[in-house]
C-alpha cells in the first residue's frame, strides 16, 4: 500500500516525462495556466483551520439546483430533495457548489443562505453551458466547422456575458474530447476529429469564457471535459469502457486539454468511462499523475453526474464509503450529485481510511477557485437583475449567433452550380419534417434556450425572399415515421416547384449525451420521403440536420446539391437562408468525416499507416486494405466542403531540409479561378515517412483562411511549428524524429499538393 493510502491498480502507470512537467510548470510560471490569487492562499489556510470535516465534505459536493430549475438537461433524477432542503443544506455548509439552475432572483436566494451558514462560505453556480445560454448557438460542432478560433473565441465571449447575466459563474464547457466515432452521441459537443482543430478550439473557447480575468462580473470559469478518453468508447456506446495507447492517449486525446489547461481554464470533469480497466473516477494515474503533474493543472476536477457512486456498478468499489475513498484519493476534488462525500468523507477521516490532507488539499482547490471568481470579496457577483434584463438576448448576441450558424454551413455538393438561389423567380418546394418546425433547431444541451426564439427554416427563407409567397412547405414524413399521405402531398408540392429544399436528418434527440447509434444513416421514414421526392426528376437541395457525421444514402447522397447544416440553434432559418440565396458565401469544412457506411466506424482521415494500403486509383484492389463493401476512405473527409467560387493552388514552397527545433516554413499561391470574391480554407498536413513508431497516412499542423476577388491570388504561408513535428516515440519519448517528411496543402478534399522536406540534426542542416 502507497503511503497516502492508494491501494488502486498501479502496474498501468507511467514515469512522469521531466519535459512535460517543465514545460507546465514554465507554463504557470508565465501567469498562463488557472493559478489561485496569490494573497489568497493565508486566507484560505485560516478557513481550513477552522473548517469541521462535514463543512469541508460540503464544500466538496455540488447538486443539480432545485432552487432555480430550469427546462430539461439530461441527467437523471438522483437524490432529489426539493428547493426547501437544499436551502437547509446550504445553511448547514453542506453544499459548495450549485449547477444547471438559471436566475439572478433564485442565485440571490440560494447565496443569502450561503452567507447564513456558520462560515459564511459563498456557493458558486455552474450550468451546463455548451452552447449558449438563453440564446442558442449552433452546437459546438457546427461550430467547429467553420475552423475559426477567433470567432469561437468571440462566441464564447458572448455567451460567457449572457451566461453571468443569468446568475451563473461557471460553465461545463468546452467538451474537448476528440472524437472518431460517430456512433457516439456526444460527438455534437466537441471539435470533431481532428487533433489540431479541437485543441485551438479548446483555447479559444477558453478564452472567451474566462474573459483573461475571471473577477470580471461577466467572466465565467471554463470546464474542459470530460478528462481523458471518453470519445474513444468502444463501439461508440455511451459510457461503454476505453481501451488505449499510452502513445494514443498523448498524441490524439491529451493535447486538447493540455491547451485548454494552458488558456488558463480553472476546472475540469472527469469522463465516467473505465479506463484501461480503471474507471478515470478511480483512476490516479490520470487524475493526478498526468492531470496534475505532466499537465500542471491548479484547478478542481469534479466527479460527473453520480459517477463516484457508479464505482459500485463498475465493479471496483464495494460500497458507497468505498467509492468515495477511491475517488477522493484519485484526485476527484468535488463530488457531483451523488452525496457521497456529504455522506462519508467524515467518518473515512475518522477512521483512517482518508488521510485528511487528501481533503484538505480539495477543499483548498474549490476555496482557490471561488477566491479566483472574486465570490469572497462579492458572493453577489454576477447576480445583478439589471444586468440580467439588459444584457440577456440582445440584437448583438442574436446578430453574432446568426453570423456562427452562416460560418457553420458546409457546402458538400453542388452540381452544376445549382446554389445559389435566386432570391426571386422561383417556385420553391420546402419538404421534410423541419421545414417548419421549431422543437429541432437546437439539438442537445439547449439548457435555457428561450424556446419562442427560435426561427425555422420556412420562417427564415420568406424573410430572404423577394416573394414569399413563392415558398410552399410539405412535412411529408415525421423525423422517424410516416405521416399519412404525407409522401404523396410532399411528391404533388414537388411536381409543383422548380426546385426542392429537403429539409431532413437527425431530430433533436438524436445525438448528444446518452444517444449513441447503431447505424448512423437518415431515418428510414425520411429516407423513403427522399426517393419518391428524387422520383420526380425536379433539382433537390438537401438541407442535412445532424448532430454527428451521417452515412448517407440513395438519394440523398445523390442530390444534386448538398448542404451540412447540423443543428445551428435558434438563428437557424435566417442563416441558411443567409447560404441557400448567396447573401453569405459557404466557408464551413467538416471537423468530422462522412463515411460511405456505418460499419466503418470509428475512422478518421488520420489514421495510421497499413502494411497494405490500397492505391489512391484502385482502392477497391484485391489484398488492399478495404472493406468488401467500402473503401478505406470516406465519402466525405475531413476539411470537405466547397465555396460559391473555385479556388486553385500552386507553387508549393517548402525548404529541402530543415534543422530539427526549427519551424518549416510553408508557402503556397492560392488563386480564385472562378466569377465570385470567396473565402477558402488552405490546411498543411505532414506524414513523417519513416519513424520508430507507425505514424498517421496525414495529420494537419496548420490552416487558415483566404479571401480573394475573382481572378485574385495570393501567396499564403503556412508554418508548421517545430514542436508540430515532434511524435511519442517507441520509447515513450516526444521528440522529432530525423528523416524524411511529406507536406500535403490542400483545399478541402480537392488533390492536394505535396511536398517533402528531410529534418535533420541541428548544425547539419546546410541551406534549405
Ligand atoms: C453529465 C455529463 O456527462 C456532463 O458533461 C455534464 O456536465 C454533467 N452531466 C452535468 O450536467
Amino acid at each position: 500500500m502507497r503511503a497516502d493510502g492508494y491501494t488502486g491498480v498501479t502496474d498501468a502507470q507511467h514515469t512522469l516525462r521531466r519535459r512535460d512537467v517543465l514545460r507546465a510548470a514554465a507554463m504557470v510560471a508565465a501567469g498562463v495556466a488557472f493559478a489561485p490569487p496569490a494573497d489568497a492562499a493565508a486566507r484560505i489556510s485560516a478557513l481550513i483551520a477552522a473548517m469541521t470535516l462535514e463543512e469541508k465534505a460540503g464544500q466538496l459536493s455540488c447538486f443539480n439546483d432545485e432552487i432555480r430549475p430550469v427546462g430539461a438537461v439530461f441527467n437523471p433524477v438522483v437524490a432529489a430533495r426539493g428547493a426547501a432542503a437544499m436551502l437547509d443544506d446550504i445553511r448547514a455548509g453542506r453544499v459548495g457548489m450549485l449547477f444547471n439552475g438559471y436566475g439572478v432572483a433564485g442565485a440571490r436566494r440560494a447565496q443569502e443562505a450561503a452567507l447564513e451558514s456558520r462560515l459564511r462560505i459563498p456557493l458558486v453556480f455552474a450550468a451546463d453551458v455548451i452552447h449558449g445560454c438563453r440564446t442558442i448557438f449552433p452546437i459546438p460542432l457546427a461550430e467547429a466547422a467553420a475552423f475559426d478560433p477567433a470567432l469561437s473565441e468571440r462566441a464564447a465571449r458572448a455567451v460567457a456575458r449572457e451566461t453571468a447575466a443569468g446568475g451563473i459563474h461557471w460553465t461545463f464547457a468546452p467538451m474537448v474530447d476528440v472524437a472518431r466515432d460517430q456512433r457516439w452521441g456526444r460527438v455534437a459537443e466537441g471539435a470533431g476529429e481532428d487533433v489540431l482543430l479541437g485543441s485551438r478550439l479548446a483555447a479559444a473557447r477558453v478564452r472567451g469564457f474566462q474573459g483573461g480575468d475571471l473577477c470580471r462580473a461577466d467572466a465565467v470559469l471554463a470546464t474542459p471535459k470530460h478528462f481523458v478518453g471518453y470519445g474513444a468508447v468502444r463501439g461508440g456506446m455511451e459510457y461503454a469502457a476505453v481501451d488505449m495507447s499510452d502513445a494514443e492517449l498523448r498524441e490524439t486525446h491529451l493535447p486538447p486539454f493540455a491547451a485548454a489547461f494552458a488558456a488558463g481554464a480553472g476546472a475540469t470533469i472527469a469522463s465516467f468511462t473505465d479506463f484501461n480497466g480503471i474507471p478515470v473516477t478511480a483512476n490516479r494515474h490520470l487524475l493526478t499523475d498526468v492531470l496534475r503533474g505532466e499537465l500542471a493543472f491548479a484547478g478542481v476536477c469534479v466527479s460527473d453526474y453520480d459517477a463516484d457512486r457508479e464505482l459500485i456498478a463498475h465493479g471496483v468499489a464495494a460500497d458507497e464509503p468505498d467509492a468515495a475513498r477511491h475517488a477522493i484519493l484519485a484526485g476527484i476534488d468535488m463530488s457531483m450529485q451523488s452525496g457521497l462525500y456529504v455522506r462519508h468523507l467524515p467518518a473515512l477521516v475518522r477512521a483512517g481510511r482518508v488521510p485528511v490532507e487528501a481533503v484538505d488539499q480539495a477543499v483548498r482547490r474549490v476555496l482557490a477557485l471561488k477566491e479566483a471568481l472574486g465570490l469572497f470579496d462579492d458572493p453577489f457577483r454576477s447576480l445583478d437583475a439589471g444586468v440580467e434584463t439588459r444584457a440577456t438576448a440582445t440584437p448583438a448576441i442574436k446578430a453574432l449567433a446568426r453570423e456562427v450558424a452562416t460560418r457553420s454551413i458546409v457546402l458538400l455538393r453542388n452540381d452544376g452550380e445549382l446554389l445559389p438561389l435566386p432570391r426571386a423567380g422561383r417556385r420553391i418546394a420546402l419538404i421534410g419534417p423541419f421545414g417548419a418546425d421549431t422543437a429541432n433547431l437546437n439539438g442537445p444541451w439547449s439548457f435555457a434556450g428561450d424556446p419562442r426564439a427560435g426561427v425555422d427554416l420556412a420562417t427564415g427563407l420568406r424573410a430572404a425572399m423577394a416573394d414569399a409567397g413563392a415558398l410552399t412547405v410539405e412535412a411529408g414524413c415525421a423525423v422517424d415515421a410516416d405521416l399519412p399521405g404525407g409522401v404523396e402531398r410532399a411528391v404533388a408540392a414537388a411536381h409543383r416547384a422548380d426546385v426542392v429544399l429537403l429539409a431532413i436528418g437527425e431530430g433533436g434527440d438524436m445525438s448528444g449525451e446518452g444517444n449513441s447509434r447503431v447505424s448512423i444513416t437518415v431515418p428510414a421514414a425520411q429516407q423513403r420521403l427522399a426517393e419518391a421526392v428524387a422520383a420526380t426528376g425536379k433539382p433537390v437541395v438537401v438541407l442535412l440536420r445532424h448532430g454527428r457525421a451521417l452515412a448517407l444514402e440513395g438519394a440523398v447522397r445523390d442530390a444534386p446539391a448538398l448542404l451540412a447544416t447540423w443543428f445551428l440553434g435558434e438563428q437557424t432559418g435566417h442563416a441558411v437562408a443567409d447560404v441557400l440565396f448567396g447573401r453569405v458565401e459557404p466557408t464551413g469544412r467538416l471537423p468530422v468525416s462522412f463515411p460511405f457506411a456505418t460499419g466503418q466506424q470509428p475512422w478518421s482521415y488520420d489514421r495510421r499507416a497499413t502494411g497494405r494500403p490500397a492505391p489512391a486509383d484502385a482502392p477497391m484492389a484485391p489484398g488492399r486494405s478495404h472493406w468488401r463493401d467500402a473503401p478505406d476512405a470516406a465519402l466525405y473527409p475531413f476539411g470537405s466542403g466547397l465555396g460559391y467560387t473555385r479556388f486553385r493552388l500552386t507553387d508549393l514552397n517548402v525548404p529541402a531540409r530543415i534543422a530539427i527545433g526549427a519551424a518549416v516554413p510553408v508557402a503556397v499561391r492560392v488563386t480564385n479561378v472562378g466569377a465570385r470574391r470567396g473565402t477558402t480554407l488552405v490546411r498543411a498536413d505532414i506524414h513523417d515517412r519513416v519513424a520508430s513508431r507507425t505514424q498517421p497516412v496525414r495529420r494537419m499542423k496548420a490552416f487558415r483562411h483566404v479571401t480573394l476577388d475573382p481572378g485574385a491570388s495570393s501567396i499564403v504561408t503556412l508554418p508548421i511549428m517545430a514542436r508540430d513535428l515532434t511524435i511519442i516515440t517507441a520509447r515513450g519519448d516526444r521528440a522529432v524524429e530525423p528523416g524524411m517528411f511529406d507536406v500535403i496543402v490542400a483545399l478541402g478534399d480537392q488533390a492536394p499538393l505535396v511536398a517533402s522536406f528531410e529534418a535533420v540534426a541541428r548544425g547539419s542542416a546546410g541551406t534549405g
